[in-house]
């Protein structure tokens, strides 16, 4: 049926569709009916709704260019953002009280792509000794290959930590608190003292608090990590991760975490 030259043209657009399906396959025509007829991309639902795609779609080309010119909101590919899982990031944001968030596939994930991201090939990490296995073993086996040189230290030795600052160019100091397994606590503000002045930053691990109960970036540091798998999703339901802190440095996570696709799923965000 013809448009009247009234119709606005979402109204057309989908008409013109409707017109297109008719003539289609059974199969065509249950896989783009109802699709995109003229609404927003992003419903006005009250409730965040999660967004099951991996690929968004633009009117037209103006619409693209203006996307990519930051001129209209949007998003482009699943990997690369996700209005549920953006939800997410921007609760954890705020509970950690930091400037940006991230969230990804697993805890693993995210400690893996903070590595990567935020210690420069030929750097120095200072580690500890009490530290989830997994990201030990990343630690000790996958860095090295970046020529990644790492000072394991105890975590309540901070005269350790002074002398690995002598001693190398520290990148950064990566250390859990509360550790896992045994639950030890770190001077979160005594550690930023002894790193900043030797521009190393520090990356805590808050798996075993979660926000509720301690947000490292108010006392320091300049990036929190999380296993949202364990306390801090609660429910023993979901995989994921969160990196947390200081803009520049999520940022360059996030640049980093667009190129190995630990994405989590919009369900489990
Ligand atoms: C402190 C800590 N960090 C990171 C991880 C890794 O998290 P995930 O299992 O979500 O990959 C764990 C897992 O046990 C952990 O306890």
């Amino acid at each position: 049926m013809a448009n009247s030259g009234s119709a606005d043209a979402a109204t057309n657009g989908a008409s013109v569709r409707a017109d297109r399906l008719a003539a289609a396959s059974d199969a065509t025509r249950a896989v783009h009916a109802g699709e995109r007829a003229g609404r927003p991309r992003v419903s006005d639902s009250l409730t965040t709704p999660i967004v099951q795609t991996s690929t968004y779609a633009f009117q037209d080309t103006a619409e693209l260019l203006a996307y990519l010119e930051g001129r209209h909101a949007s998003y482009e590919y699943g990997r690369l953002g996700n209005p549920t899982t953006r939800a997410c990031e921007e609760k954890i944001c705020e509970l950690e009280c930091a400037e940006e968030c991230l969230v990804s596939s697993s805890g693993m994930n995210a400690a893996t792509t903070m590595l990567l991201a935020l210690v420069p090939a030929g750097g120095h990490l200072v580690t500890t000794t009490d530290c989830y296995q997994g990201t030990q073993r990343f630690i000790e086996t996958v860095l090295p290959k970046m020529g990644i040189s790492t000072t394991v230290i105890d975590p309540s030795d901070l005269a350790a930590l002074e002398r690995a600052l002598e001693e190398h160019p520290v990148s950064m100091f990566f250390l859990e608190s509360p550790t896992n397994p045994f639950m030890r606590c770190v001077d979160i503000p005594r550690v930023k003292e002894l790193c900043a002045p030797k521009g190393a930053i520090v990356v805590i691990d808050s798996t075993f608090a979660t926000p509720i109960n301690q947000r490292p970036v108010t006392l320091g540091a300049d990036v929190v990590i999380h296993s949202a798998t364990k306390y801090l999703a609660g429910h023993h339901d979901v995989l994921a991760g969160a990196i947390a802190g200081k803009a520049e440095l999520v940022a360059a996570v996030r640049k980093m975490h667009h190129m190995l696709g630990g994405i989590i799923d919009p369900h489990a965000a």
